[in-house]
């Protein structure tokens, strides 16, 4: 058991409590954050003339010897230690002696902590944002390559209207968007730096906050100490905006499920991203597509946790905020993966684009054409309903399609109808009528993939 503060004790502790307590375990995870905040740290108690510049230099000399010897392998990360901060300064002082029992003058765990998770949260922000803008490059593709391609659209999961692939897309190119901008913006307001809180009450050292905020990159420091070391609602936003990511991912997901079902044959998932069953021979499954929509639940589970876990806490650090890491670190890489997963199975999917227009012309979804021709030719458009109505079920009960009937049995239910009628419901003219922002006609859908490279440009670097 290695602990920093034995000095008040006259009791060794507890092996179950010394377990209980100890965070090593998960929060090894944050060594990078920790050498970099203990760096930042001891530069500006050196510029403060706190510590002398020899004693500084003893520092981070000592921290570089322990940074490679844990990434050689020759030092190791145990549970002899209580956790991440505890290891780097036990073995500081093993190293440098008495120089290294200076590196924690004017700094507490509680905002040592409070910044080691920010480090990670903020660069898990941004790494998310990067695969997310990898994804989008990968719809954006398949947009460029189909804005002709005829599909249904659906509403209850019946066949409503025909729109095209490109534009069914499009929309999750659009809510993928929305969680790089809504990524972007969690970094912008997280970007206070909390080093030099203290325990709570900031220090009596005369620290220059905004010499740390600088050297870790943040935009100035936290301006409250209090809430300095006790704030993870950053933590709760970014949880958030996974929840919302793997929401997204969950329901593109299903449909690539459904679409590559036996019944719509409209995608078929490449072998490399399917899995086969033990015991029927026939079998490719979308696994992948299931994992991730699987996965959901864990990610909303962590949002759930951390929320729970801060709801009762009074100011200022409790020990219940170790508890924000373990969840957030999984809900971080089950994102990520599923993100690099999703996307990979995407760009090598087929569509089967003759299946899908087919579909599309099968399922009377012309029908509101058909009545706002009608409605062109002067019938009022409940009339024009009510006509389409009954056009459908002769076609239900002939199994065919309104396109696939005579002028002379469209005349017998209705006499506005004309020979012009078919070329006003063929599914081209369907789709390519319908030219208001945001609608799928070819010009409309040109318009919007536009937008959508342009959005690509900036946000790719
Ligand atoms: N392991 C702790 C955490 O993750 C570090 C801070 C400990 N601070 C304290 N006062 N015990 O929150």
């Amino acid at each position: 058991m290695a602990q920093l503060w034995g000095g008040r004790f006259t009791k060794s502790t507890d092996q179950m409590v010394y377990d209980f307590n100890a965070s090593i375990s998960f929060d090894k995870k944050l060594f990078a954050q920790d050498l970099r905040g203990s760096r930042a740290h001891v530069t500006m108690l050196a510029s403060v003339g706190v510590i002398t510049d020899k004693e500084r230099d003893e520092i981070l000399s000592g921290l570089q010897s322990i940074e490679e010897d844990v990434k050689s392998g020759k030092l190791v990360i145990t549970s002899e230690y209580e956790d991440i901060h505890s290891f780097v300064e036990a073995n500081l002082i093993d190293r440098i002696g008495d120089a290294g029992k200076k590196l924690h003058t004017g700094r507490s765990r509680n905002d040592q902590v409070a910044l080691d998770m920010r480090l990670y949260t903020r660069d898990e922000v941004d790494n998310t944002s990067n695969l997310l803008v990898h994804l989008l490059g990968t719809i954006l593709s398949i947009m460029e390559e189909n804005i002709d391609t005829i599909m249904p659209g659906f509403t209850h999961l019946q066949k409503a209207q025909p729109i095209t692939l490109a534009h069914h897309m499009g929309a999750y190119f659009e809510m993928f968007k929305r969680d790089v901008l809504r990524l972007h913006d969690i970094h912008v307001r997280m970007n206070y730096c909390p080093l030099g809180s203290g325990a709570l009450a900031g220090t009596t050292y005369p620290l220059d906050r905004m010499k740390t905020a600088e050297l870790l990159d943040f935009d100035g420091p936290t301006l409250n100490s209090m809430d300095g070391v006790s704030d993870r609602d950053y933590l709760i936003e970014f949880l958030s905006a996974l929840a919302t990511i793997q929401m997204h991912l969950s329901r593109f997901s299903e449909e690539v499920i459904i679409w590559n079902s036996n019944e719509y044959r409209f995608v078929e998932i490449d072998d490399a991203y399917s899995t086969g069953s033990s015991i029927m021979p026939q079998k490719k499954n979308p696994d992948i597509a299931e994992l991730v929509r699987g996965k959901t639940g864990r990610v909303y589970g962590a949002l759930m946790s951390l929320l729970t876990t801060m709801k009762g806490i009074p100011l200022a650090y409790n020990k219940d905020m170790q508890e924000d890491k373990e969840q957030a670190f999984d809900a971080i890489e089950t994102v990520q993966n599923c993100i690099t997963l999703f996307d990979g199975m995407l760009s090598t999917m087929t569509f089967n684009k003759d299946v899908m227009s087919e579909s599309a012309k099968k399922g009377f979804t012309n029908a509101t054409d058909a009545a706002d021709y009608l409605v062109n030719h002067g019938v009022p458009f409940r009339d024009a309903h009510g006509i389409i109505g009954q056009v459908v079920l002769y076609c239900i009960k002939k199994g065919i399609s309104i396109d696939d009937m005579t002028l002379d049995e469209l005349k017998a239910i209705s006499p506005a109808f004309e020979e012009d009628i078919f070329d006003a419901i063929s599914m081209e003219t369907c789709v390519n009528k319908r030219l208001t922002v945001g609608a799928p006609g070819h010009d409309a859908m040109e318009s919007e993939i536009a937008n959508s490279k342009k959005f690509l440009e900036l946000w790719s670097k």
